[in-house]
């Protein structure tokens, strides 16, 4: 081998050693500049311009009815919708006791999707109910567990079919997220001015055996919020996709009773996830989740998925006992 091409082959290591090293300082400043914006400054948009109503979907409890609390402080009238009508009447009376706002309630399944003959689109007493509302903020946050934490053929409700579980989860967690887009979208164009925010998780960016069903229908609400942010952008419609670690509420609570930093009750992790709207395409809503999805999605994916395998059959082996 002549001299010349061993000079050239190291200078071509030197340069591609010089280019990664300046690409991974780049990362890793962008990481930290995004880090410390979005989590530590209040967020740049004043929620109340949007409009005077803002729906919040599985609003009775957790995640859901911590959003109505922090939207109504900021004098914004709620719409609440979920199952319970005796849950959502007393979230509705506490809200406007404490914040003086108006609210509007419906009792509806988001597990109904499909036109039945007959029957027509289950979603039109939603489009109904909300026809006479300046609705400025839409909150796609209902989302249901998988019915019983196992591997994916053992993985329904007791007593309930696989594939109805599954159906009902992917109804629930993914397809609302497009009906309710699909109802609020005309008229956020028609006044060029909107907020959507689509409640995903943390377990949509990462493999996650033994919530898979869970998992992927939580990776569909993220690419679609995402991918429609920039569709919608030119419109004035701020869409952002949040996807919280472990918070306790209902959801979690077979696993944890109290919280710690990095199971924040559900009220401390939306006055959190509050200063990160309107700030990038997608946050996980709360600093000590922001580091461990980092961590999460950088360590080697042979390692995470086989410890989110052992930690979440752990996990549901002591639902079972
Ligand atoms: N908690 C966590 O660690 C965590 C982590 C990542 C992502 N998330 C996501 O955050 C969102 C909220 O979760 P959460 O933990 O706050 O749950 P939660 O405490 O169980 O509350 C769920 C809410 O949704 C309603 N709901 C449940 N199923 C419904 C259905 N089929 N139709 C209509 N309403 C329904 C419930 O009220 P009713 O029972 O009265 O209907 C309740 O208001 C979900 O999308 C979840 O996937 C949670």
């Amino acid at each position: 081998m002549a001299s010349s091409d061993v000079i050239t082959d190291s200078s071509i290591f030197h340069i591609f050693g010089i280019i990664t090293v300046l690409a991974l300082i780049f990362e890793a400043l962008n990481r930290s500049y995004k880090f410390w914006v979005t989590h530590f400054f209040d967020s740049p948009v004043d929620l109340a311009q949007f409009g005077k109503w803002a729906i919040v979907t599985g609003s009775t409890d957790g995640i859901g009815k911590a959003i109505a609390h922090e939207l109504a402080k900021r004098k914004i009238n709620i719409f609440l919708i979920s199952r319970s009508l005796e849950k959502l009447t007393k979230v509705a009376e506490e809200i406007e006791r404490s914040y003086k706002v108006e609210t509007k309630i419906l009792v509806f399944d988001f597990t109904n999707f499909d036109h039945l003959p007959g029957s027509g689109d289950p979603y039109s007493v939603i489009s109904d109910a909300m026809k006479d509302l300046e609705v400025g903020i839409m909150v796609n946050n209902v989302g249901m567990p998988t019915g019983r934490i196992d591997v994916f053929h053992k993985s329904q409700k007791p007593g309930e079919a696989l594939s109805k579980s599954i159906s009902n989860q992917i109804h629930c967690n993914a397809s609302s997220r497009v009906k309710m887009m699909e109802l609020v979208l005309p008229s956020m164009i028609a006044r060029k001015i909107g907020l959507i925010i689509n409640i995903s998780s943390m377990s949509a960016a990462f493999v996650s055996p033994i919530l898979a069903t869970y998992a992927a229908a939580k990776r569909f609400d993220d690419t679609l919020s995402v991918s429609l942010a920039q569709e919608y952008r030119k419109h004035g419609i701020i869409i952002q996709s949040i996807r919280p670690g472990f918070v306790l509420t209902n959801m979690t609570e077979p696993l944890r009773s109290t919280p710690d930093l990095t199971f924040p009750t559900a009220t401390n992790y939306v006055h959190h996830m509050m200063r990160t709207i309107g700030k990038t395409n997608w946050t996980n809503g709360y600093w000590p989740h922001t580091i461990l999805g980092s961590i999460i999605t950088t360590a080697p994916e042979s390692m995470t998925s086989r410890f989110m395998f052992k930690k979440s059959m752990q996990a549901g082996d002591k639902l079972r006992s």
